[in-house]
């Protein structure tokens, strides 16, 4: 019997004409996420602990404050945690597929989605998006693809990138001794770096950006990221 030869996996290309067959998310409309910071950084960067300072502090202003992050507790988030937790096992594409699914849902959902959160007024915190995504799917996928399926969700006002050595995170979740999860690899924290650093190189003007080397006291990151909200036009 004759088999017919295949396309290995690592020579998919994914190119602006062969990216044709999603024109829905490339031509998608994009919602105004107004009033939305998002933290961003490395496994161990302590983005949760930000986002949780932030949101006190916005709160103490007498701001309407939604905390959120990605993956999210909704059921398509659940089951990415199960493939973090190496409960599931899949394919990275896959994977990639279920994080952009779970962001569709987390802004689109018509209950309980961002855009409507944003409609009635809250400010939102969110630790992690799309750029998560770009990062972390990027290191171990075709970073086009990761970026063609994340082409539906629009560019928040405010941006932070928590900015850690990939050996500093690594010491950090040694130090929580629990079971590591899927990306908690020196090795591939170092991709991951460079893919955010990469991607925030051209960020849109419109974009609040601020970088925070995320070696200091998280006293001082706090400071930092309050000092610079109060300069833009959030507060
Ligand atoms: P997170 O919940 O922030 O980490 P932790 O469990 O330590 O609090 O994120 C879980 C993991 O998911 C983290 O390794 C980053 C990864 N991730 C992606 O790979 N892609 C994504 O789009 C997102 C949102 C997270």
């Amino acid at each position: 019997m004759k088999f017919q030869s295949f396309t290995p996996k690592s020579d998919l290309q994914f190119t602006p004409n062969n990216l044709t067959f999603f024109p829905a998310v490339i031509n998608g409309e994009k919602m105004n996420m107004k009033n939305t910071i998002v933290i961003e950084g490395l496994d161990g960067a302590g983005t949760t602990t930000q986002m949780r300072l932030i949101a006190k502090r916005l709160e103490d202003e007498g701001k309407k404050v939604f905390i959120t992050h990605e993956p999210t507790d909704y059921p398509i988030g659940r089951m990415v945690r199960e493939v973090l937790q190496k409960k599931i096992k899949t394919t990275p594409e896959a994977l990639a597929l279920l994080f952009s699914a779970d962001r569709d849902d987390h802004l689109y959902n018509k209950e309980y989605g961002l855009e409507k959160m944003i409609d009635d007024g809250f400010i939102i915190v969110t630790d992690r998006y799309k750029y998560s995504s770009i990062a972390y799917q990027g290191a171990e996928c075709d970073i086009e693809y990761i970026k063609a399926i994340n082409s539906r969700f629009p560019h928040p006002s405010h941006l932070i990138f928590v900015d850690t050595t990939p050996e500093a995170c690594m010491e950090r979740i040694e130090k929580r001794g629990c079971e590591k999860e899927l990306f908690e690899r020196l090795e591939f924290l170092k991709k991951v770096r460079e893919n955010y650093i990469e991607q925030f190189s051209s960020l849109p003007e419109e974009v609040n950006y601020l970088y925070i080397n995320g070696d200091k006291s998280i006293e001082e990151v706090e400071e930092e990221i309050w000092s610079w909200l109060k300069t833009t036009n959030l507060l």
